[in-house]
């Protein structure tokens, strides 16, 4: 291939993986936050194909939208029925018209293929001047893959699929990926020779080599030593081992960008998530979809963000959070759980057993304990008292709560929105703010306390309480005597 050659990219992806038992499409399944069929288009998208095809069938409906959404450039075709990887790549050639270049096949369960691998295969192919250049490789369990038989010379004899296999061939190590490089004139007429005659009566692309070495057309191999790369998806057990292998490859490059990761083992990233240097993730840590953090902050231990963007020199600990901005030197948890349109600015603290939502912190505003915080903007520099309730839905609609600039609202207060709390204010504790504050007030809600006194004594008779307050006021009362109820009959259990 020169790089005027044309290249036409077809990504398989119509089979239903009966083997996943699931009721979705095996190709949205997902790892690292992107679906298989996701990784299986950004491994193909860099080398800039004219054309990139997906051939789609089982669940067209969700699988098509899905690809279209990943790259608006996709070409979808369908594959009304899976009659096997041959049948889906002359369903896709179908499709496109005759280029003469080169066609570059893929299977959509294969997630941790790089760019850089395909491209070496390309360039091998053009360099060789092949029909068809393939990625194998030598797995420790090649069981399920198709075998790679090699004549006495070594060149390439045939494809054997593991149902086809004869035990000696099940022997053989070195597997096919399923990423070919064909020159597009040879795969037009080498499929019209494929037949159904093999165990599982389809229409095998495998059998490709076995076409050209009959027409005496050569077949060339690319065996990659990174053997996860040639891995694909067939079953749960394999989406999740390759699913943590590809983990274990985002964690090992930001650490090598300079990111501090104390437990691999325990800390999970999604392939869009990005970490600058300095930033430290303590044990525990789930980062998923596009959450970025800024140099210096620290996250954890035990933490998931979804969608967070979290500043520089933040801290957030033992916290659940999606759809937040967390200001740089802000402070988050522990255990707090921030909500969607949640934005902390700069030095803003939501603490322990918080939970806010669609909630502005101005810079150095605080909520540090026991609060929710619903539809709510919170000015600079107010601190929020332990046990606030921003009561923001009437059971009809929600409504904002506005708190001023440099607020100091007391403990266990309830602001039943809308209501504004004007800058400067305070409140008592135990108030329930019902109507705007104006700046500067002091608003109270709660009577006057009154005093029954003897209460205890009168009602409780005989219970530790009556004791412990005979014995302050210093009562000669009957100390030690349990077990009588008071005058009326008040204070026995029922
Ligand atoms: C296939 C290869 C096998 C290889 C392995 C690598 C064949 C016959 N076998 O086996 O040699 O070692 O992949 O992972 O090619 N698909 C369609 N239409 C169909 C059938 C399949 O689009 O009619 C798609 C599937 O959605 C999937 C891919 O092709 O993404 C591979 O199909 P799968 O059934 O998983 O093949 P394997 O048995 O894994
Ligand atoms: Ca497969």
């Amino acid at each position: 291939m020169t790089s005027s050659t044309p290249l036409t990219a077809i990504v398989l992806a119509a089979g239903a993986g009966t083997r996943m038992r699931s009721t979705r499409a095996k190709v949205l399944h997902e790892i690292g936050g992107r679906s298989l069929l996701g990784h299986a288009v950004v491994a193909v998208t860099p080398l800039q194909p004219q054309r990139l095809v997906v051939v789609i069938g089982y669940q067209a409906d969700q699988v098509g939208p899905h690809a279209l959404a990943l790259d608006p450039h996709v070409e979808v075709v369908i594959q009304h029925e899976q009659r096997g990887t041959g049948h889906a790549v002359r369903v896709a050639l179908e499709a496109v018209a005759d280029t003469n270049g080169t066609v570059l096949v893929s299977y959509g369960d294969v997630p941790l293929l790089q760019a850089a691998t395909v491209r070496r295969l390309l360039e091998q192919h053009a360099a060789a001047g092949d029909a068809a250049t393939l990625i194998t490789a030598e797995l420790a369990d090649p069981s399920g893959y198709g075998r790679i038989v090699r004549d006495a010379t070594g060149a390439l004899e045939a494809i054997v699929e593991h149902h086809d296999a004869t035990e000696a061939q099940r022997g053989i190590t070195e597997v096919n990926s399923g990423i070919f490089a064909f020159d597009e004139g040879f795969l037009r007429a080498a499929l019209a020779q494929l037949t159904t005659d093999n165990a599982q009566g389809e229409l095998y692309l495998t059998d490709m080599v076995a076409v050209a070495r009959r027409d005496g057309a050569r077949v060339g191999a690319l065996l990659v030593d990174d053997v996860a790369q040639t891995e694909g998806v067939n079953d749960r057990a394999q989406l999740a081992r390759l699913g943590a292998e590809l983990n274990r490859r985002l964690l090992a490059r930001w650490m090598l960008a300079g990111v501090t990761i104390v437990d691999p083992a325990t800390t999970w990233l999604d392939v869009n998530v990005s970490l600058a240097p300095d930033v430290t993730l303590l044990p525990g840590v789930q980062l998923h979809g596009i959450t970025t953090v800024a140099p210096g902050a620290v996250i954890g231990p035990d933490t998931t963000l979804v969608d967070v963007c979290v500043g520089a020199g933040a801290d957030v600990v033992r916290t659940h959070g999606s759809g937040a901005v967390i200001g740089e030197r802000a402070s988050v948890g522990p255990f707090a759980y921030l909500r969607p349109g949640t934005r902390l600015d700069a030095g803003a603290k939501i603490g322990t057993f918080v939970e806010a939502k669609n909630a502005e912190l101005g810079p150095g505003a605080k909520v540090p304990h026991l609060s929710y915080v619903g539809d709510a903007s919170v000015g600079e520099g107010s601190n929020i008292g332990a046990g606030t309730i921003f009561a923001n839905y009437d059971g009809v609609a929600k409504h904002r709560t506005k708190v001023g600039r440099h607020c100091r609202t007391g403990s266990d207060n309830v602001f039943v929105a809308p209501v504004e709390i004007g800058d400067g204010a305070a409140t008592g504790a135990g108030t329930i703010v019902r109507r705007d504050v104006p700046p500067g007030a002091l608003a109270v809600s709660t009577g006057p306390q009154r005093h029954i006194e003897g209460w205890v004594a009168q009602k409780r008779a005989g219970s530790a309480a009556a004791q412990a307050a005979a014995a302050a006021t210093h009562d000669e009362g009957p100390v030690g005597h349990t077990g009588t109820a008071g005058p009326d009959g008040e204070g026995t259990s029922q």
